[in-house]
C-alpha cells in the first residue's frame, strides 16, 4: 500500500492547475445510462473513483471509453444495451455514491437492483431520501438482502410518474439521484428543499443538454417536465472547487505565493471569504485565485454547512490551517457527525485539538512535528497532507488510497510548486482497511 512522505517547511510557489470536479462528474457518468446514445464528457479527473464509475457502468454492459494522449479527461459513454441495470456490494462499498445509478436504471429499464451502502468513516451516510424520493415518483421499492430493488408499474408503461417531492433534509446525490429519474418520468416533478451545489447546476446542464426539461438546478426548487427520450450530448465538467480550495490552504499555510488556476471563482465565494477572516490574502480573477502567504494567520469560527455555506469538504483542510492560526478557532461539522477522523492525527502531529461533539476546539499556533500518520477518508487525508507540508520533518501519510480516490496527480502538482513529496511502497506492516466513504 502507497504511503507519502512530505518534508516540510518549503512555501509553495508557483501555478497549479485545477482539474474536472469529481463530484460532478460521477452523476454525470450515471446520466449516461438516461440514453441509448453515447455521451461525451471532457474535463474528466483521472482519479479512482471514476475508474471505479467506469466499471460500475461497464458491468451493466455500457461501453465507457476513456481517451488517451492528449485527450485523457474525455470519456464516452455509451449504454446503448443494459443488459443487468445492477450495482453490485462488492463496487458500492467501495464508493458509495454508485447509489446515483438507482434513479437513472429505474427510469430507463423500469427496474433496478443496487446494493445498500453500509456506514462509512464520516458517518452513517443513510439513502433514505433517495427511496422516498423514487417512492413519490411511483416506484415500488423493496429490500432484501442488502439491496435495494426499484421496480416501475408496467399497467403505466413501466414509466415513473412526475410529482411534488420536499426532501426532509438537504442531500447532494440524493438530488441528483432524483432530478435523474425525474427526466424521463411522465408529466411534471417539482422538487423542494434541493441542494444547491454546482454539480447539481452543472448535471442539470449535462442532462438539458440530452434533451431533459429541467428549470431551477442550482436553487432550492427543481422543476422537471418529463420526456419520453434523452439523446446523446457532449458536456465540460466543472472545475473542483474543493480541489481549489485545499491548494489556496497550501498556500496561505506555508506563506507561499500560489496561482491557483483554470477554476470558478464563483463556487468559492463561502472559502475565501471565511480565509479572509483569517488574514489570508487572496487576488481574484475570472478563472483563477492567487493566494498570499505573506500574512500571520488568525483564529476565526467555522461553521459548515450546505451550498453555499462552507463546505464540509473543506473542513479538515481548514483545520489544518487553524493549527497555524493565532488564538482559538471552534469549528462546527454540520453535515456528517463523525467528520474528525483527521483531528487526533493533527493532534500527532503537535495541534492542540479538543472534540466535543460535533465541535472541534482549535488552539492555533503549535508547531507541527513530522510523524506517521493514517489517513482515514479523502478529505482527512488532504488535511494531513497540508499538515505535513507546514511540520517540521519528514511526514508519513498511509493509506494514500483515500487521496487517490479524490485529488488527480496531488503529488505532482504539490512537487510543481516546490513542495518535497514522494510516493513510496510499504514500509509499514499491513493493516485492515477501513471502510469506504
Ligand atoms: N442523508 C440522509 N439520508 C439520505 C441522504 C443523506 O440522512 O438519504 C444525510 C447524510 O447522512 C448527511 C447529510 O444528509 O448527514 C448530507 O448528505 P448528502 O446526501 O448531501 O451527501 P452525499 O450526497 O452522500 C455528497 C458528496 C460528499 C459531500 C456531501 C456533502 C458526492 C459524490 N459526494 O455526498 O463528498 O461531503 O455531498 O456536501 O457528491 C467527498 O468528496 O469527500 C465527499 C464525501
Amino acid at each position: 500500500m502507497d504511503k507519502l512522505v512530505i518534508r516540510g517547511g518549503n512555501p509553495l510557489l508557483g501555478t497549479v492547475r485545477i482539474s474536472g470536479a469529481k463530484n460532478a462528474a460521477l452523476p454525470c457518468m450515471a446520466a449516461a445510462l438516461l440514453t441509448d446514445e453515447p455521451v461525451i464528457l471532457e474535463n474528466i479527473p483521472q482519479v479512482r473513483d471514476i475508474e471505479t464509475t467506469r466499471k460500475l457502468l461497464a458491468a451493466m454492459g455500457a461501453e465507457v471509453e476513456l481517451g488517451y494522449g492528449r485527450a485523457h479527461h474525455r470519456t464516452t459513454i455509451c449504454a446503448h444495451t443494459l443488459a443487468a441495470p445492477e450495482a453490485s456490494y462488492e463496487l458500492v462499498k467501495t464508493m458509495r455514491s454508485s447509489t446515483l445509478v438507482l434513479g437513472p436504471l429505474v427510469a430507463r429499464c423500469g427496474r433496478a437492483r443496487v446494493s445498500l451502502p453500509g456506514g462509512c468513516a464520516i458517518g452513517a451516510r443513510p439513502i433514505d431520501l433517495h427511496i422516498k424520493g423514487l417512492e413519490r415518483l411511483g416506484a415500488k421499492i423493496t429490500q432484501e438482502h442488502g439491496y435495494v430493488e426499484a421496480t416501475t408499474d408496467p399497467l403505466k408503461g413501466d414509466r415513473l410518474r412526475g410529482a411534488e417531492v420536499v426532501f426532509d433534509r438537504i442531500t447532494v446525490t440524493g438530488t441528483e439521484d432524483l432530478l435523474m429519474a425525474a427526466t424521463l418520468a411522465d408529466g411534471e416533478t417539482v422538487m423542494q428543499n434541493c441542494a444547491r451545489e454546482p454539480e447539481v447546476a452543472d448535471l442539470a446542464a449535462l442532462l438539458n443538454a440530452m434533451g431533459a426539461k429541467i428549470q431551477g438546478a442550482g436553487t432550492s426548487t427543481i422543476r422537471v417536465k418529463g420526456v419520453a427520450k434523452l439523446h446523446g450530448a457532449r458536456h465540460r465538467i466543472i472545475p473542483d472547487r474543493i480541489e481549489a480550495g485545499t491548494f489556496i490552504i497550501a498556500g496561505a499555510l506555508t506563506g507561499g505565493d500560489v496561482n491557483v488556476a483554470g477554476c470558478d471563482p464563483a463556487h468559492l465565494t463561502a472559502i475565501l471569504q471565511k480565509l479572509a477572516e483569517t488574514g489570508v490574502k487572496t487576488s481574484v480573477k475570472a478563472d483563477s485565485v492567487r493566494v498570499m502567504g505573506d500574512q500571520p494567520l488568525a483564529a476565526a469560527d467555522l461553521n459548515t454547512e450546505e451550498y453555499p455555506g462552507f463546505p464540509t469538504d473543506m473542513q479538515a483542510q481548514y483545520m489544518a490551517l487553524t493549527t497555524q492560526a493565532a488564538g482559538t478557532s471552534i469549528i462546527t461539522e454540520n453535515i456528517f457527525e463523525n467528520r474528525f477522523m483527521h483531528a487526533q492525527e493533527l493532534v500527532r502531529m503537535g495541534a492542540n485539538i479538543k472534540i466535543e461533539g460535533r465541535r472541534a476546539i482549535v488552539r492555533g499556533g503549535t508547531p507541527l512535528s513530522a510523524a506517521a500518520v493514517l489517513a482515514s477518508d479523502l478529505r482527512a487525508s488532504a488535511s494531513l497532507v497540508l499538515a505535513a507540508l507546514v511540520a517540521d520533518g519528514e511526514t508519513i501519510i498511509d493509506r494514500v488510497y483515500h487521496l487517490d480516490r479524490g485529488y488527480e496527480n496531488i503529488e505532482e502538482k504539490l512537487k510543481g510548486v516546490g513542495a518535497e513529496i514522494r510516493r513510496v511502497g510499504n514500509i509499514f506492516p499491513k493493516r485492515a482497511a477501513s471502510p469506504a466513504q
